[in-house]
């Protein structure tokens, strides 16, 4: 298993290209399965997820061709339809259960793995399931596996989702564009990656309007058109980078992400003492020496602040001159990182869903594991500026989620190896 090695303080310094959004890339993928005709989608980040979904896609009947570079795919449906969706492939990927709705959609049957628990929690689908059985689907769950069927075409229906799960919104907006009639869904997550799905399916001719700031109508189409579209930055890498500028002292132009999409983001780090200018597509940020702490960050639905973004600005903040609270409040479990920050010097108490971040910490150079994506880059981070030389195991875990992330960093001033 890869590991990295990195030797810090690294003095940060440069610029850093952002790469498509893992997480707009993947429903969007999961979609093409609504389509009759090829459809070219551009952006793509070339990381282990989009792999991943992509080879679920082909297992389900579609033809992937790489166009001029990796980024860009184009998804052909090939005549023979495929409906099962093997565990194989969704217990590595938790978005495998976004095949569902397309395939009940359009194929109206599935066989469809239970995607399982992941570190972070146990990520049930029953919002998922809920939903898509209000639109007409039936199913039962055997071994593992959801075995869906709907007599004909889905039906549209009013869904109110008990909880905002972005997921579930995806399934259901996703499964409605071409159900018989309206179906309006209310409580939708709103992140916006969402936004990026429903861009891309509207510009395919579904019809797809947002109603209320969490209300969305789907009028049921018969078919969708073919497209070419380009996928959004991913703000979760952006801000993961704007991160270490601030920790490091350093300064980075980090472009081809719109920043409107990390305003909450953004706001904190000036608070902390990073200056930052803001342009169209990307934008210029100075890291300080003095780092101030916060309060209280509180993790919350799109537009609060992003539980993707949680372990990093917790290692930002063990270095604040004073102590923070950061409030867990979207997954059940997602402090693994905390352990392995200790072993870098934090010092840091759980209690309940609430880390208190005791500030003031000089990180020393250690042997670290990541547990999970956005874990694993708060533990490059930490490395980056901690005293001495640090290995971090398991890294597959970053390469879920982010493209040639040692690249990246080589490039900008870091010092690290990717050792196999
Ligand atoms: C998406 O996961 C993202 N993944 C996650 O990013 C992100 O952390 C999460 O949204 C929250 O923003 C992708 O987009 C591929 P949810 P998702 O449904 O859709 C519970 C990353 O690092 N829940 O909004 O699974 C769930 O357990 C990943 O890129 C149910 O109980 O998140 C969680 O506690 C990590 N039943 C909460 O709701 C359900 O049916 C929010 O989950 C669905 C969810």
């Amino acid at each position: 298993m890869d590991r990295f090695l990195i030797k810090g303080p690294c003095k940060i310094k440069g610029q850093v290209s952002i790469s498509g959004s893992k997480n707009a890339a993947l429903p969007i993928l999961a979609s093409t399965i609504l389509f009759e005709k090829p459809v070219i989608i551009k952006n793509l980040p070339r990381v282990k997820d989009i792999d991943t979904m992509l080879n679920l896609l082909k297992s389900l009947g579609s033809k992937i061709q790489f166009l001029n570079n990796k980024s860009t795919v184009k998804i052909t449906k090939n005549k023979k339809k495929k409906i099962f969706a093997s565990y194989s492939l969704v217990k590595t990927m938790r978005a495998g259960i976004l095949v569902l709705g397309p395939m009940i959609a359009k194929h109206h049957k599935s066989i469809t793995s239970l995607p399982g628990g992941c570190l972070i929690g146990a990520r049930p689908v029953n919002y998922h399931l809920n939903a898509l059985k209000k639109l007409g689907m039936r199913y039962e769950i055997k071994k593992g596996y959801i075995h869906a069927i709907s007599k004909g075409k889905l039906k549209g229906a009013i869904i109110k989702f008990s909880n905002i799960s972005v997921g579930a919104t995806e399934n259901s907006i996703i499964a409605a564009c071409l159900a018989k009639g309206k179906t309006i869904l209310k409580n939708c997550a709103i992140e916006p990656e969402i936004k990026d799905l429903t861009d891309f399916l509207r510009s395919a001719g579904a019809k797809i309007k947002w109603i209320g700031k969490r209300t969305v109508q789907i009028d049921g189409v018969q078919s969708l058109n073919s497209i070419k579209y380009s996928v959004m930055g991913d703000r979760i890498e952006a801000g993961t980078f704007c991160v270490i500028a601030s920790i490091s002292n350093g300064n980075l132009l980090i472009k081809n992400f719109d920043p409107n999409l990390i305003k909450t983001e953004l706001n904190l780090l000036k608070k902390i003492g990073s200056k930052i200018k803001i342009f169209k597509k990307e934008i210029y940020i100075q890291g300080t020496n003095k780092i101030k702490n916060i309060n209280s960050i509180i993790t919350k639905e799109y537009p609060n602040f992003p539980t993707d973004l949680q372990a990093q600005f917790m290692v930002l903040l063990c270095k604040a001159n004073g102590r923070s609270i950061i409030t867990e409040n979207i997954f059940e479990n997602r402090f693994m990182h905390v352990a392995e920050l200790r072993r870098l010097g934090a010092k840091i108490m759980i209690k309940d869903n609430k880390a208190f971040i005791e500030g003031n910490t000089e990180f020393l150079g250690a042997e670290l594991m990541s547990s999970d994506l956005r874990a694993s880059a708060a533990l490059v981070i930490a490395a980056i500026v901690a005293k001495g030389k640090s290995v971090i195991n398991r890294i597959y875990h970053l390469d879920r989620g982010y493209e040639k992330i040692e690249n990246k960093l080589r490039k900008i001033g870091a010092n690290i190896k990717r050792l196999s």
